[in-house]
């Protein structure tokens, strides 16, 4: 398994691991902001064929209302058979690295559906976000986010 940045030409079979893996799904033009506004936050896990099993979609929070420079996590997803092993702490600590060295951010928010025991494991657990804020109605079908951050020290 291999993780490296998110390429334009990745960006198909980045789509289709969200459409497989999650309900928020987005266009191929915000697929494309992202790439072109901020390359070094997006990266990929692929597997020995070179076909993308996991993604990170990151960006900047582009008018944070708090005044201070922040990334954030719009996704993150990693195939069913490819789980537990490491594939997206790796990816998300590569993003959260970057957003740090390349932007100055000085924290990483994210929303996670407050039912996502997995996601959370990850976020609180294993990388140490702590929830900032709940969201009440956040999603299409009415669930609840959880909104987590994480200092960039
Ligand atoms: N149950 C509990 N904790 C878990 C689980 C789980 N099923 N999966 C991961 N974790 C936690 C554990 O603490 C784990 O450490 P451990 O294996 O040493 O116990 C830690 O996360 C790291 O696990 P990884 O192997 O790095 O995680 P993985 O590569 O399996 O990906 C992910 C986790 C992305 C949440 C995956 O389950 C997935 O793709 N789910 C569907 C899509 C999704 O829910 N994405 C997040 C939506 S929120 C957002 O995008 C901002």
């Amino acid at each position: 398994m291999n993780i490296r940045p998110a390429t334009l030409a990745d960006q198909l079979g980045m789509q289709n691991c969200n459409l497989h893996n999650l309900p928020e799904n987005y266009t191929m033009r915000y697929y494309l902001y992202h790439a072109l506004t901020w390359p070094q936050l997006s990266f990929v896990a692929t597997d020995e064929k070179g076909r993308v099993v996991g993604y990170i979609l990151g960006k900047m929070e582009e008018e944070p209302s708090d005044g201070v420079p922040h990334g954030h996590v719009t996704s993150i997803s990693v195939l069913r058979s490819y789980r537990r092993l490491g594939l997206a702490k790796k990816l998300m600590t590569q993003s959260q690295e970057a957003m740090r060295d390349v932007f100055q951010a000085r924290y990483v928010s994210l929303h996670v559906r407050q039912t996502n025991r997995a996601a959370i494991g990850l976020y609180r657990d294993t990388l140490g976000f702590e929830v900032h804020e709940v969201e009440k109605g956040y999603y299409a079908d009415g669930e609840d986010a959880l909104g987590m951050r994480l200092t960039l020290s």
